[in-house]
């Protein structure tokens, strides 16, 4: 009886010293030279948010970017102008980015990318329920990874230095807040030409009279959508059949095969919600009829089209790559994933009509010359190179993270409070 109260309360003990004995996040701050620079912006401009990280009861991981993250901004979109202008809300829009809801030390890391709600939320520059999402992996089992907009990598370089509010991980390039669908499919203009996203995103913006099609405005502004893009060889594969199409509104229009590559319940819909066995998942898509999602061969499949690229995050959702248009005409199309490319569900017109200079609906593009990205210097982390859907793209070529935190403190504290609880255990 005696022991068991003594053990709750030294129990209890154990668990406050452990918690007090770690840093507090401003300790961290100023422990870690590398991070002078992201103590310096929170410090000087962002008082609140610093305070908000502080007192906050809920669990979370800071992606602390390094100083040579803030020393290289200028070479990435979107924070490049953010930093360069001093655009107060758009950087701390990025610094939101950067707390992640929940403890995700590296080893509840998967080799699989998971994707985890963060502090961003302002609907200016995200509209996705629960708080913009950011991808974490560990590669190899010791090369973490966070994935943001525009496929953007950041590898952690300094892992789990634990904090009083959860874990810290030093980053080497910024997180990107996603883009828009145009954005970033435009971003696929880096790619190889057979694999960019125009055609599929000119199809979006047809309309009969010359008007901004409401499914570009649809794409543009609905909440949490999850879209399935064909890319420009599954496009003018089919080139003749999707030109077939009417234009005007009304079942087996233009516009029921683009709403059939759309789905706006339950969403977003990032690959891991996709099964990864036998079974299969039928979504209800814009245009009522489902599609199925299977898996098979490390691959996912969407009727009988291949994800070639799977979680693209949007600014309001998400999007995957298909190898191939799908038709709410043929719902049944099982994959054979033994095949490299599908077959193509729609009649590809004559033998050889492939052409690859034709891609369709590129002239309906608002902006015809599609704008690129700048590269960063360490180059390679941009657009439609394919991330294989499972395992992801190869690393980006850093070291092996290092190990860090306050380790041996707590250990320290526990074996002295070991000893207390011996003592008090005889003494009672
Ligand atoms: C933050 O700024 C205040 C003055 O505004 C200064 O007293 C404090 O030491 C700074 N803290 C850090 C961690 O830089
Ligand atoms: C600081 O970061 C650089 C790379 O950005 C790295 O080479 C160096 O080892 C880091 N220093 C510490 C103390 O982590
Ligand atoms: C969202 O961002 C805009 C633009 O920077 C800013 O004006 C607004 O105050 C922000 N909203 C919130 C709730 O922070
Ligand atoms: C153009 O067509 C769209 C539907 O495709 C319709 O919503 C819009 O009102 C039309 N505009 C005009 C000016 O007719
Ligand atoms: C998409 O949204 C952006 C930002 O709100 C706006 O500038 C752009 O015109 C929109 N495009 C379409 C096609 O609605
Ligand atoms: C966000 O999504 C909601 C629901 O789809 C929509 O009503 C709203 O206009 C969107 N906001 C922006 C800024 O696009
Ligand atoms: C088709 O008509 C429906 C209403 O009947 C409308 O909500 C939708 O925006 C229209 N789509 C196009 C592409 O005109
Ligand atoms: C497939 O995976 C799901 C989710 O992990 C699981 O619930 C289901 O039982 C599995 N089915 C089979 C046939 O293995
Ligand atoms: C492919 O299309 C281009 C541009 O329209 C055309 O010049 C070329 O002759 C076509 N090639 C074939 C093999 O049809």
């Amino acid at each position: 009886m005696h022991f068991a109260v003594v053990l709750a309360f030294c129990l209890s003990l154990i668990s406050r010293s452990l918690q007090a004995s770690l840093p507090s996040f401003t300790d961290v701050l100023s422990s870690q030279t590398n991070l002078s620079s992201f103590s310096d912006v929170l410090n000087k401009t962002y008082p609140d948010l610093l305070t908000r990280i502080e007192t906050s009861t809920s669990p979370i991981t800071i992606l602390a970017p390094s100083n040579a993250a803030f020393a290289k901004t200028i070479y990435y979109s979107i924070i490049g102008p953010a930093f360069s202008n001093n655009d107060v809300g758009a950087i701390k829009a990025i610094l939101d980015y950067h707390v992640v809801e929940g403890n995700h030390p590296s080893t509840s890391l998967l080799p699989t990318f998971q994707y985890f709600p963060t502090w961003l939320t302002n609907t200016t520059f995200t509209n996705v329920t629960d708080g913009q999402r950011v991808g974490g992996v560990m590669q190899s089992g010791k090369e973490m990874f966070w994935v943001s907009g525009q496929s953007n990598r950041s590898p952690g370089i300094v892992m789990d230095i634990a904090f009083q509010g959860g874990t810290v991980h030093i980053i080497d390039s910024l997180l990107i807040p996603p883009s828009s669908f145009p954005a970033t499919a435009e971003l696929f203009s880096t790619a190889a030409e057979p694999y960019q996203l125009t055609s599929f995103l000119g199809a979006t913006y047809l309309s009969s009279n010359g008007t901004v099609s409401p499914i570009a405005a649809l794409l543009n502004e609905t909440s949490d959508i999850t879209i399935f893009a064909p890319n420009n060889v599954a496009m003018e594969s089919v080139a003749s059949s999707l030109t077939s199409l009417s234009l005007s509104n009304g079942s087996s229009s233009f516009s029921d095969l683009l709403n059939y590559h759309i789905i706006l319940k339950g969403g977003p819909l990032y690959s891991t919600s996709f099964p990864t066995n036998s079974t299969t998942l039928e979504l209800e898509t814009l245009n009522g009829t489902p599609i199925t999602i299977s898996f098979s061969s490390n691959s996912f499949f969407v009727n009988s089209a291949r994800i070639l690229t799977s979680d693209l995050l949007l600014a309001n959702g998400v999007m995957h790559v298909l190898d191939n248009v799908l038709s709410p005409g043929s719902t049944g199309e099982k994959p054979n994933p033994s095949l490299a490319t599908q077959v193509p569900v729609l009649s590809t017109g004559a033998p050889g009509g492939f052409n690859v200079s034709q891609a369709p609906f590129t002239s309906s593009l608002p902006n015809a010359v599609i704008t690129g990205v700048t590269a960063s210097p360490t180059g390679g982390s941009y657009g439609g190179g394919g991330t294989a859907t499972t395992t992801g793209a190869a690393s980006t070529g850093t070291g092996v993270p290092k190990k860090n935190g306050g380790v041996r403190t707590a250990a320290l504290n526990v074996a002295w409070l070991i000893i207390a609880l011996v003592i008090i255990y005889f003494i009672v």
